[in-house]
């Protein structure tokens, strides 16, 4: 299977790839509603830690795991640790699935907000305020379904143009561009009145906030912005050449991942404080805060459309790296071909994905029952949310590190170091540190954190049940 491998034909393809898997809804709409939502400041600065003290080493520990074996999630932990670990492999794919189709969702919003940006609807007043504008979009059962189905076709169409051609040609583009333009906004947004009081609400930690239901919230917003615990990066590594430096990349990915992410508040948070939204809103604050921000923008239409194409592109660049480990799979374990295991994955993930997709007001998920336990109330988005992030991944995650750290011998773990790094007294300084760092925190460091924070989630839950 190695032999018929496509790779990455350069280390920043590779990079430009991995960030693009990397920077896509996470960042732009998940993590400025997750922040409102968990008391702003204490969020960021718990994702800041986690990511500083653990982002680095998962990475680092699934490109590794990938890169080492060259094959996809279920042969690599299968070779890796024997057959018990091709669990984890599984369970991977199976976030991947998962996450697939509610991701595929809220990217048709971001090609619905495309449209609605080009054609002008976007701004119309008489349709309602941009929340009840937002709801009535979402809550319509044929045009959400049309634009996630939309969006699914878009990503099967990438993975079908193969690994090379379709992955690394988009992620070569557009991504410093996207960054700017998040620049642009940032300055309206903080120019606006009342926005201040957004850049308080982002900076000021409240430390009562940071309980275990926040830090697990955090722990899984971190493998899913970083791509972690889905075989997301797995895979990518697993495209890898031998011999190139991961740690380089991994370090790239993270910095330009979690700019990303500061940058969405920036853009977002101080919004909502100005136009008198709240921040706990949930799943459209992004959606509802930016097109009133457009508004109030010189040439705001641009802008928008400018914006929503390259947020489009920055989720199309992530949704690929999603479907694409189940694919790889089943190319690697079922000879299927790249088109019958894409038109597979994604079919069957879009009928999935249409109970996610008909979460907000299209279908009353109590079917009238009053007096359901909060657990029963989920809608099938907020459940397949909150059982990848919060459980899948950090469990996918935790198992890479220690089978990385602890059961992969040392000619596997020599992918977690810098490429050709000799390790005798007369080593040099940066290598042996880089060696010692990955030693450390994929052993150590990484699974007592992500263990803590599980346990933590644990306690919490008890406490409020009892
Ligand atoms: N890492 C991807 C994102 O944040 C899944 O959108």
């Amino acid at each position: 299977m190695t032999g018929q491998r496509e790779f990455f034909s350069s280390r920043i393809g590779f990079i430009l790839a991995a960030a693009g898997s990397a920077i896509g809804l996470g960042a732009i709409w998940k993590f400025p509603y997750m922040t409102g939502q968990n008391g702003g400041g204490a969020f960021l600065m718990v994702y800041l830690a986690v990511v500083a003290l653990i982002g680095l080493t998962m990475i680092l520990a699934e490109m590794a795991l990938g890169r080492a074996t060259h094959t996809d999630a279920v042969g690599a932990f299968r070779r890796l640790g024997g057959g018990r670990w091709r669990f984890f492999g599984y369970f991977s794919l199976l976030a991947a699935f998962l996450i697939l189709s509610f991701y595929c969702v809220v990217g048709g919003w971001t090609v619905g907000y495309l449209v609605k940006a080009v054609s002008g609807s976007l701004f119309d007043e008489s349709a309602g305020d941009f929340k009840a504008r937002f709801q009535s979009f979402v809550g319509h059962p044929l045009e959400s379904l049309f634009y996630f189905i939309v969006f699914m076709g878009m990503t099967t169409g990438v993975i079908l143009g193969g690994v090379t051609r379709g992955i690394e040609r988009l992620s070569k583009v557009l991504m410093p561009l996207l960054f700017l333009l998040m620049l642009v906004m940032i300055v309206r947004a903080l120019t606006l009145d009342g926005a201040m009081e957004g850049v308080r609400f982002y900076l000021t930690v409240d430390f009562s906030k940071i309980t275990g239901r926040v830090l697990i919230d955090v722990l899984g917003f971190a493998c899913f912005s970083l791509s972690l615990g889905f075989a997301g990066m797995l895979t990518y590594g697993s495209y890898m050449q031998p011999g190139e430096s991961l740690i380089r990349s991994a370090v790239w990915v993270v910095i330009l991942q979690t700019i990303c992410c500061i940058l969405a508040g920036f853009m977002v948070l101080p919004a909502v404080f100005a136009f008198g939204f709240l921040p706990s809103e949930g799943p459209g604050l992004t959606y509802i805060t930016l097109p009133a921000v457009f508004s109030k923008m010189v040439a705001g239409q641009f802008f928008a459309v400018v914006f929503f194409s390259l947020f489009l592109m920055a989720a199309l660049t992530s949704s690929i790296s999603i479907l694409e480990p189940i694919v790889t799979w089943l190319i690697d374990q079922f000879r299927m071909t790249r088109k019958a295991a894409g038109a597979l994955v994604s079919v069957a993930s879009t009928l999935l994905g249409i109970s996610a997709c008909w979460s907000f007001g299209a279908v009353d998920w109590t079917f009238g029952v009053a007096d359901l336990p909060a657990w029963l109330r989920l809608t099938p988005f907020e459940f397949l949310d909150y059982i990848t992030l919060n459980v899948m991944m950090p469990v996918n995650a935790l198992a890479v590190c220690l089978l990385m750290g602890w059961v992969a011998d040392d000619a596997f773990r020599q992918q977690l170091y810098p490429a050709g790094t000799a390790f005798g007294p007369n080593a040099a300084l940066l290598p042996r540190l880089s060696w010692l760092y990955s030693d450390l925190t994929v052993r150590f460091v990484a699974p007592a954190v992500i263990l803590v924070i599980m346990a933590s989630s644990v306690v919490d839950a008890l406490k409020k049940a009892l």
